[in-house]
């Protein structure tokens, strides 16, 4: 495979970084983390396909595109293959469909739940980049629908979150036998979507009943003073589909199904309550912060009136707040 320099596609708006994880401080460090993501992501396509992979005549999908960090890092490739992008955003992905179609072949929007428009074996590789990483309810409709459009034999490649982000992201304890699949940030009003943590073996276990998986490298990047970063740091799954013979059918209850008498099961659910109280204890105080600094508002209100005798609404915006009107 041709690892030649290609020339980048344009860059989104930068709340679109921001949106898909590169946000930081500054505009500059938000814009290098994007690009770094972006071409982070190609080598690590590159490195799992090996030199003799061909993008001749082969189709990929990118699931959960965004805007098209990964996209416009392989116009190259596009201009052989037939590259197609998903997301369920539809302003990432309609900025994505006008700057970077063609060479990517288009763009769709899907919805929060299955299915894709594409027909059944479709594709000869699909890509997810922090994209399971934020799946809850609904990872294993999910992976069932990307198993049904790969041709058998296909290749799946999607990041995780494992020991190296876990460390930086949450103030839980990582244990490889414990996490399972844990969730987190289900009410934190910053972050769009859940985050999702996962243990290699549950990966094996729950993953490899749809899917032969290859690799799972672990994220080696920890970047401790910049927790939001993506990519760098995440673990990598390499899986394929089963040839037609061994495929079966399989339900997302199938793949969610806890294999009995395994007690790692009974530490993942501790770990996951944890993560819910540490995320709970977090918001409890945001809400007793903002209870002070209404307190302290409704005073400063109070004296002002005191002194001009002027009336404003801020009394009864409070007892609307109270009965959460
Ligand atoms: C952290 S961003 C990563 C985006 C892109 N892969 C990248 O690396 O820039 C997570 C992406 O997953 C998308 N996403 C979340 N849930 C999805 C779903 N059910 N179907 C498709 N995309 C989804 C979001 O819209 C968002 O673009």
């Amino acid at each position: 495979m041709s690892s030649s320099r290609q020339t980048p596609g344009p860059l989104p708006p930068l709340d679109f970084m921001v949106s898909v994880g590169s946000g930081h401080p500054t505009e500059e460090e938000t814009i290098a983390s994007y690009l770094e993501v972006g071409l982070a992501c190609r080598r690590e396509v590159e490195s799992l396909l090996g030199p003799e992979w061909d993008w001749r005549g082969k189709r990929m999908l990118d699931f959960g595109c965004g805007a098209g960090r990964f996209l416009r890092n392989i116009l190259d490739w596009g201009e052989i293959a037939e590259i197609h992008g998903s997301d369920l955003d539809q302003p990432m992905a309609a900025w994505a469909e006008a700057n970077l179609c063609p060479p990517i072949a288009g763009i769709e929007v899907n919805g929060f739940d299955p299915p894709l428009s594409y027909p059944d074996d479709h594709f000869d590789v699909v890509t997810a980049f922090s994209v399971f990483t934020h799946l809850g309810v609904n990872w294993a409709e999910w992976l069932l629908e990307v198993r049904r459009v790969l041709k058998p034999g296909g290749l799946l490649i999607a990041s995780i979150l494992d020991e190296a982000c876990a460390q930086t992201l949450t103030e839980v304890p990582y244990e490889e036998d414990a996490v399972g699949m844990s969730i987190w940030a289900y009410a934190n009003p910053t972050i769009p979507y859940v985050n999702v943590l996962h243990s290699h073996w549950w990966l094996r276990e729950h993953w490899g009943r749809a899917f032969e998986i290859l690799s799972i490298d672990s994220g080696s990047h920890p970047d401790e003073s910049n927790p939001s970063h993506e990519i760098p740091g995440q673990g990598i799954v390499l899986a394929r589909v089963g040839t037609e013979a061994d495929v079966e059918e399989l339900t997302a209850i199938d793949l969610q199904r806890e294999r009995p008498g395994d007690d790692r099961y009974i530490a993942a659910h501790r770990h996951q309550q944890e993560m819910f109280e540490t995320e709970a204890d977090d918001l409890k105080q945001r809400y007793r912060e903002s209870e002070m600094r209404l307190a302290l508002l409704e005073q400063a209100h109070t004296d002002l009136f005191e002194r001009t005798g002027e009336r404003s609404t801020l009394s009864r915006v409070r007892g609307l707040f109270r009965r959460g009107g």
